[in-house]
């Protein structure tokens, strides 16, 4: 499932980008609609949020909506973005950078494929600035859904209509498959924190979020893979469509991480998991606050990707991926983590930085890799999502390097 953000402009094509999200809906895609002022004048919101069941965006100001993160972060969240039907004004705006509104905003801030179903008037779309545009456009690798022939609602005919819904959805699952590099691949995410109980209402926690984690699930499912989520106890819900597993502590954690591992290309840890958990296990009543100072005995909980990457020997595969979670020497402390439990990447993710690391919308972090030539990868501060779509291509990469086959295929030799 992908998630396409539908940019809908101010032409009489505009009801008919009803059917194009139905159409994206049936082919199981997740869809958002940014809607400009003059597209309200044709088709209202309300049809297309009833469809949607997400909130139609027509106004970059509106109170209350830059303070909404889903908002916000669409630029980043999007698998595609599709503007149908794409007036002669909105082409205009897009090819010389003028964002002054959502959706030519929005253009300019994402980095997901683009692709545009233009509509207009027959003259308007042969005058050769449109043309111009549309030329400058696509060598910048914005995609084009051809306009139609006919009967024109302005009583001309000729080329200028939009496209059909059919076509429109079709050229949207082309790009949608092209960006499919981990299909046939079975990726393993831990997120979250785990809890370690003291007794019946006490517990060891952290602040973990699951945010991170899921959002590296996300961005691989939308890439075609197979994902096994196993997260521990968080209040934030997991993505939909992820084989999704709970656990509560770094025992169960480290117990389901090894009975799914041997299904996995990849494994990225990014669950805060307890270092420590009670050396005596749960009490089993509450325990009294009569003393005025209480000692607990705590025990090292399982090295779970130190255990996975023991289990990994020689081989390329599973791919692991770590966090390091610091405050201090954080780069020379990720390193040491990345060498003492053999990864191939692992994630330094500054949690002193604010609005990064533990419960945040948003993360910054630097990626270091096994192989010492690689320079680190600096990701400034951005969404989540962001990040996740940078780890999952390095990911990729070093799958395609190793060139091993899918799991499901070894799978089948064995
Ligand atoms: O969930 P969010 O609110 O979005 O926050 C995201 C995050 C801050 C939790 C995330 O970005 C992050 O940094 N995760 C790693 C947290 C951590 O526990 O790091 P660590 O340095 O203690 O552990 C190093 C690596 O070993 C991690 O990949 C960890 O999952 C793994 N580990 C740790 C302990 C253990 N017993 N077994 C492990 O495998």
């Amino acid at each position: 499932m992908s998630l396409v953000v539908l940019g809908v402009t101010g032409g009489i094509g505009a009801y008919k980008s009803v059917e194009v999200v139905r159409g994206l809906q049936r082919a199981g895609h997740e869809v958002a609609v940014v809607m400009t002022e003059s597209a309200t004048k044709f088709v209202g919101p309300l049809t297309f949020e009833a469809i949607t069941q997400r909130k139609v965006i027509t106004d970059q100001y509106a109170a209350g909506a830059n303070a909404d993160i889903e908002h916000i972060s669409l630029a980043s969240q999007a698998d595609l973005l599709l503007v149908a039907p794409a007036t002669a004004n909105m082409v205009g705006k897009l090819t010389h950078g003028i964002a002054d509104d959502f959706l030519s905003a929005l253009y300019l801030a994402t980095t997901a494929p683009v692709l545009m179903a233009p509509a207009m008037n027959t003259n308007m779309l042969s005058h050769p600035a449109v043309q111009e545009n549309l030329k400058v456009l696509s060598n910048r690798g914005v995609q084009l859904v051809e306009p139609g022939e006919g009967y024109l609602a302005c009583g001309w005919i000729g080329k200028g209509r939009l496209a059909e819904p059919d076509t429109i959805v079709e050229a949207a699952e082309q790009i949608l498959r092209q960006g499919g590099d981990l299909i046939g691949r079975c990726v393993l995410v831990t997120a979250g924190p785990t809890e370690e109980n003291i007794d019946p209402v006490r517990y060891l926690g952290n602040r973990s979020s699951g945010r991170m984690g899921f959002a590296i699930a996300s961005e691989a499912m939308a890439r075609g893979a197979r994902v096994i989520l196993i997260a521990g106890p968080t209040a934030v819900e997991p993505p939909a469509a992820v084989e999704l597993k709970r656990v509560r502590s770094a025992d169960e954690m480290f117990q389901s991480v090894s009975e799914h591992v041997d299904q996995a290309d990849v494994v990225v840890m990014v669950a805060a998991v307890a270092d420590y958990t009670p050396s005596q296990g749960e009490a089993a009543q509450k325990i009294s606050k009569e003393q005025s100072e209480l000692t607990l005995q705590l025990r090292r909980t399982p090295d779970i990707l130190g255990a996975i990457s023991k289990r990994r020997g020689l081989r390329s595969q599973p791919v692991l991926v770590g966090f390091a979670a610091e405050t201090t020497d954080v780069l020379e402390k990720a390193r040491a983590k990345l060498k003492s439990k053999n990864l191939d990447l692992i994630v330094a993710n500054d949690v002193s930085q604010p609005n990064s690391g533990f419960g945040t919308e948003t993360n910054a972090a630097t990626i270091v890799a096994k192989d010492s030539e690689i320079p680190d990868q600096v990701i400034g501060l951005g969404p989540k999502r962001l990040l996740a779509r940078v780890i999952v291509t390095r990911v990729s990469e070093l799958l395609t390097k190793s060139g091993d086959r899918p799991t499901v295929n070894r799978l089948e030799k064995a």
